[in-house]
């Protein structure tokens, strides 16, 4: 019996490429491919600093962010001091949500359950990213990685949800569009809603979500 839903927030709320017309700005011709290599990069830091060794600090998911972006610049033949690094972080900030995402928040909320994000996303970003997409009143606990400094998929990240709510991993349902997260939170106990938009096949090692949609419209369905 679910009690808790839990959005992951960039690519299942927010769209991550809604920044692909800021980059086409600075990087003419390279908006789709940038902001494809931003997200893949950005996730790669991740995976590495959620497997650094003691002596390594952590560093935040905004900071690995701006990594990426300039990782992306210099991938695509530009100096980093000749573009706007500063105003593409603040678009980051400002990523549109999917389109079906308020009034599906709205459904779920009038339905009991309690909503958490569960995000890579440092807390400040976190706030700043939902309030400036108008889904803040929407989200009523932001529980952040940056809580037990590290990322998904580590284990810890995915025990957050259960020891702030005191329930069982498996009374949280994780929604996420990203295959990956989806694996990380099956493995460690916790319900699953694959959000699949590209209709794209299921990575196959090891774990099958419990539910699959092609939208959040979907999870209505099985709520
Ligand atoms: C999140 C990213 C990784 O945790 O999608 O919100």
């Amino acid at each position: 019996m679910v009690k808790v839903i839990l959005f992951d927030v960039y690519g299942t709320l927010l769209d991550v490429h809604s920044i692909k017309m800021v980059l086409e700005k600075y990087l003419p011709g390279k908006g789709d491919e940038s902001s494809r290599l931003i997200r893949e990069k950005q996730i790669e830091y991740t995976r590495l600093y959620s497997l650094r060794p003691p002596q390594i600090p952590y560093e935040s998911f905004m900071s690995l962010t701006r990594a990426a972006l300039e990782y992306t610049i210099q991938f695509i033949g530009k100096n980093v001091q000749d573009v706007p690094v500063d105003e593409i972080m603040s678009r980051y900030q400002k990523l549109e949500k999917f389109p079906e995402v308020s009034e599906v928040l709205d459904y779920i909320r009038s339905n009991s359950y309690s909503i958490a994000v569960l995000s890579n996303g440092n807390s400040e970003m976190l706030r700043e990213v939902l309030n400036n997409s108008g889904l803040q009143d929407k989200i009523e606990v932001y529980l952040s990685a940056s809580s037990v400094l590290s990322f998904k998929t580590d284990e810890r990240v995915y025990k957050i949800a259960s020891e702030f709510f005191k329930c069982n991993s498996d009374e949280c349902l994780l929604v996420s569009a990203n295959y990956w997260d989806i694996i990380g939170a099956g493995w460690n106990g916790l319900k699953t809603f694959w959000v699949n938009r590209s209709s794209s096949p299921k990575d196959p090692i090891g774990y099958a979500p419990d539910f699959e949609g092609k939208s959040l419209e979907d999870l209505k369905r099985i709520l």
